[in-house]
């Protein structure tokens, strides 16, 4: 459990941001919003990042969590924790309560610093080589912050990829920093497709590797077709 608890006089759930972009399922421009995780959909946002989020993601794919049954367990138990914090965030279409798209956000405190540990060797080498870089970041005292706003998976549907959702879904920390309190947001970017929306809004190169270099430090992801993985920073003014 975190430290770090949501304002109690902040209402939940609430939007964060409302945008306009193409339909499912036509050329009609309709209404989306991002707002908190509502505790009646947690089930469902797991269960939507099991099913896409851990296949398509190129580091969690590589390394197979999506079918590995002690990953897919310790994933489902960190994504209930990270629920409870009260600051995932889930994009709907207007007249739907389709899950669009989801942010598993999670706010880091510095008074928490302990090691997470797996008992799938997997999950581990993923969970490892992310917190390697916050480390080498050094981010409490660079900014000189208690708490961040980080995340442990974006996920846009696949059929509603490519019209801006992700982009949105990432835009939606701005308001939400600002209601929280919290300057910093900082987040592991694996692949172009999330790298290019984060930059969108805000997000600047705090550590860029190579897929290569994290091979050479021992974290193999076999088979991911992209040259660099980044943990980006967005400053909250
Ligand atoms: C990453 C993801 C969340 C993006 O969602 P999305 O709604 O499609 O994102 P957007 O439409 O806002 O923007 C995607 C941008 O990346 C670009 N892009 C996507 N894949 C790309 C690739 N392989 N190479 C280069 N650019 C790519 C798109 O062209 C688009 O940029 P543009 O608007 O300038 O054309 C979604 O693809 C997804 O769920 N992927 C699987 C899980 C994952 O990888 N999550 C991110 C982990 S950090």
């Amino acid at each position: 459990m975190s430290s770090w608890s949501r304002p109690s006089e902040l209402e939940w759930p609430r939007v964060w941001i409302r945008f306009r972009a193409r339909d499912v399922d036509s050329d009609r421009m309709v209404e989306y919003r991002v707002q908190d995780l509502p505790e009646d959909r947690v089930r469902d946002a797991i269960d939507h990042m099991k099913e896409h989020f851990l296949r398509d993601e190129p580091m969690c794919g590589s390394v197979g969590l999506y079918k590995d049954p002690v990953a897919l367990e310790e994933f489902d138990l960190m994504w209930q924790d990270i629920a409870r914090q009260q600051v995932a965030v889930v994009c709907f279409r207007e007249g739907s309560d389709e899950i669009v798209g989801l942010n598993m956000l999670t706010v880091v405190s510095k008074a928490d610093s302990k090691e997470l540990k797996f008992k799938s060797s997997a999950l581990q080498t993923v969970c490892d080589s992310y917190i390697g870089l916050l480390k080498q970041a050094h981010i409490f005292e660079k900014y000189g912050i208690e708490n961040y706003l980080s995340a442990w998976g974006l996920s846009v549907s696949p059929k509603y990829r490519g019209r801006g959702v992700g982009t949105e879904l990432l835009r939606a920390r701005i308001p939400m920093c600002r209601a929280l309190g919290l300057t910093v947001t900082v987040t592991l970017f694996s692949n172009p497709g999330s790298q290019i929306p984060a930059a969108k809004v805000g997000f600047y190169d705090e550590i860029v590797v190579t897929y290569k270099q994290l091979e050479e430090q021992g974290y193999l992801f076999p088979g991911v077709p992209y040259e660099l993985n980044k943990l980006m920073t967005m400053v909250v003014e």
